[in-house]
């Protein structure tokens, strides 16, 4: 048996392996890269800038529970409510003397963990201070991600309406007291979306 030294081997090893990526390149093309499915719960603090109508939102999403709140302060203004059911009902309320609250039925619950699936990529953008990786998800909205960490950084209504993503916690859930829609929502007519 012929023992070749071992540089020898390395270098035809190093080159055997070269050409097969240089191959495996030209083949077919880098695939693109997809949005991170959103974790099954987190919580978000997010600007939103609507033509300079300024709120923030506290969001909390929770599909392992079929819920989703966003907690609504406008800038100097009211604080409201928009709680979401996974089975289509949807509450919005405030909990000052008005007590106002308007019961919504929808058809489709709540955002799925991979909603943006089959999002369109639009290539990279810096935002702010951050690369992202961009997607637009057709008549609805486009989607901005960190290309390091894959968080979120913000999305853009179609509306115009845009959300600044401000923290991202993993995980976080809120205490199911405070999932409870007061009792004025239960108590009175409700309205059918569309
Ligand atoms: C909000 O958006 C408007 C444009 O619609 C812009 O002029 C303004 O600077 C934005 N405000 C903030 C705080 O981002
Ligand atoms: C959906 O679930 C919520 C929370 O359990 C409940 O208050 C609401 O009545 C439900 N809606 C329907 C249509 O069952």
């Amino acid at each position: 048996m012929i023992s070749a030294p071992i540089h020898v081997l390395i270098v035809i090893f190093l080159v055997l392996s070269a050409g097969g990526q240089i191959s495996a390149a030209g083949d077919k093309p880098e695939t693109e890269p997809v949005p991170a499915a959103w974790p099954e719960q987190f919580h978000a603090l997010l600007l939103m800038n609507k033509s300079g109508s300024l709120e923030v939102v506290d969001l909390w999403y929770d599909w392992i529970n079929g819920r989703n709140f966003n907690i609504i302060q406008k800038q100097l203004g009211e604080l409201s409510y928009d709680l979401e059911w996974n089975n289509g009902t949807s509450f919005y309320y405030t909990l000052d003397a008005s007590k106002s609250c308007r019961t919504v039925h929808f058809e489709v619950g709540i955002l799925r963990p991979n909603w943006l699936d089959g999002a369109n990529y639009l290539g990279q953008r810096r935002v702010n201070k951050f690369l992202c990786n961009v997607w637009e998800k057709v008549d609805f909205l486009w989607y901005y991600e960190d290309v390091i960490t894959k968080r979120p950084v913000q999305w853009i209504f179609y509306t115009g309406r845009e959300a600044h993503v401000m923290t991202f916690e993993v995980g976080a859930v809120l205490e199911d007291e405070k999932w409870q829609a007061p009792v004025y929502c239960f108590n009175k007519e409700e309205k059918n979306s569309e």
